[in-house]
């Protein structure tokens, strides 16, 4: 088990094109180019998108048996889930949340994430390194 899941929330299939002004021009598989250049020898990353929530609550659970971690950007679902947060409490190995934009300095419904309340790291507004640095820490941690 040394696959590290990158799990992705919805709207963020369209990285690249959507508000670019806050989210940048680089795409889904420049993330995953860049998660894969990052992770140490011996692991390997596997991303994946959906804007469907059970579809993230059902690759989480996957992730107990198949990752030796998760980085997640849950997107919007960051502030309303309680489902992916119950799925991460399933989940044995570390976890990185991640987003790409600086949501503290944003609308104030974006400040609280439910998903925090599991993650062994949070990263916010570094933008694509974000992921980077959640794939280094848990190659650190696991
Ligand atoms: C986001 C921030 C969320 O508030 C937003 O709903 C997203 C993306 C980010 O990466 O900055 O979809 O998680």
């Amino acid at each position: 088990m040394n696959t590290i899941y990158i799990l992705n929330g919805p709207n963020l299939n369209l990285l690249g094109k959507r508000q670019p002004e806050i989210y940048g021009s680089e795409t889904l598989d420049d993330v995953e180019t860049l998660c894969r250049s990052v992770c140490a020898d011996g692991f390997d990353v596997k991303l994946m998108q959906s804007n469907n929530e059970g579809q993230l609550v059902d690759w989480i659970h996957d992730a107990r048996h198949e990752a030796c971690g998760i980085v997640i950007n849950p997107g919007a679902y960051t502030h309303t889930s309680i489902a992916i947060l119950d799925a991460l409490h399933t989940f044995e190995g570390p976890v990185m949340e991640v987003h790409i934009s600086q949501v503290h300095k944003r609308e104030a419904f974006r400040h609280h994430s439910y998903v925090s309340m599991r993650a062994d790291g949070v990263i916010a507004g570094l933008g694509l390194e974000g992921y980077a640095a959640g794939v280094r820490r848990i190659c650190q941690l696991v």
